[in-house]
């Protein structure tokens, strides 16, 4: 039996943009030697699935992409997109794969927020038991359109990073991400947590760094990064990840009170 529940599997296109063209910088994915990444809890249609298979695609050409379904309805359905690289598949957390392969990189995205807390650690720890050595889980939420995204790389060692990622035109409040947190993290937004203070300080040089909307919205991300950095958030460097409206902060900065691997 797959492990897990079937939930609603609202999906759509361009939805997983920010998080597919993270993943293509990764240099699990871009190092490994025959990648294999899976798409867990891919919905209702193809779409994500082969999205990703085509964004990786251009990095790595010889890419595989399997989509895993625990709604045995959906792996019909989806069945008949199957194309050179892209196949789709019965299964679960366990994340069953051909030949008992490994994978390199395991997305779940919009599965674990339809589950309860306390389930997290559990599913974690199966799929990341799939991982091959360096492999990477990339696990969080985004909203309908993709515009509000958040996610955590777990590997073999635990959690690494947490990931925010918004499109910027229009943003009024980067803390708009809490209503999209990882699952472990989204009811942690509450004083005497760390994921709470650093919402706020976010809003805080967002705020600070207003004037700079006059040279466009990235300029302003920019500074509100470093704006972080110099307040001693472990906010990983990187100019050309922070003009996309992307921040990546360590996970330890971020995790909740008293977790531990
Ligand atoms: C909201 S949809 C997300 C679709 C897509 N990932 C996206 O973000 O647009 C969640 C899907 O995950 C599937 N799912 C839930 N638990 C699962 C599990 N343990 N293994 C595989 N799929 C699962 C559900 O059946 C559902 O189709």
């Amino acid at each position: 039996m797959p492990i897990g529940s079937i939930t609603r599997g609202t999906t759509g296109t361009n939805r997983l943009r920010r998080v597919d063209r993270w993943i293509a910088q990764l240099p699990a994915f871009r190092r490994a030697t025959d990648p294999l990444v899976v798409d867990l809890g891919y919905g209702a249609s193809a779409t994500t699935t082969l999205e990703l298979h085509q964004r990786l695609g251009r990095v790595r050409p010889k890419v595989e992409v399997v989509g895993l379904e625990i709604d045995p309805a959906r792996v019909k359905l989806a069945a008949i997109s199957a194309r050179p690289g892209v196949r789709f598949t019965l299964g679960g957390f366990e994340v069953p794969l051909p030949g008992g392969r490994s994978a390199t990189i395991i997305r779940a995205l919009n599965v674990l927020r339809q589950y309860r807390e306390s389930e997290v650690f559990a599913a974690w720890y199966h799929m990341v038991s799939r991982l091959e050595p360096g492999g990477v889980l990339v696990e969080g939420t985004c909203n309908e359109v993709g515009s509000v995204a958040s996610w955590v790389d777990v590997a073999a060692d635990g959690p690494r990073t947490l990931t925010v990622s918004l499109r910027l035109a229009d943003l009024e409040r980067p803390s708009i991400v809490a209503e999209r947190l990882p699952k472990v993290l989204i009811h942690r937004n509450v004083p005497g947590e760390r994921v709470h203070e650093f919402l706020l300080d976010l809003d805080r040089h967002w705020q600070l760094n207003a004037s700079l909307s006059a040279y466009g919205p990235s300029q302003r991300w920019i500074a509100t990064a470093k704006g972080l950095v110099e307040a001693g958030w472990p906010v990983q460097a990187g100019r050309s990840r922070w003009k996309l409206g992307e921040l990546t902060v360590d996970w330890a900065a971020v995790a909740p009170r008293g977790f531990a691997w």
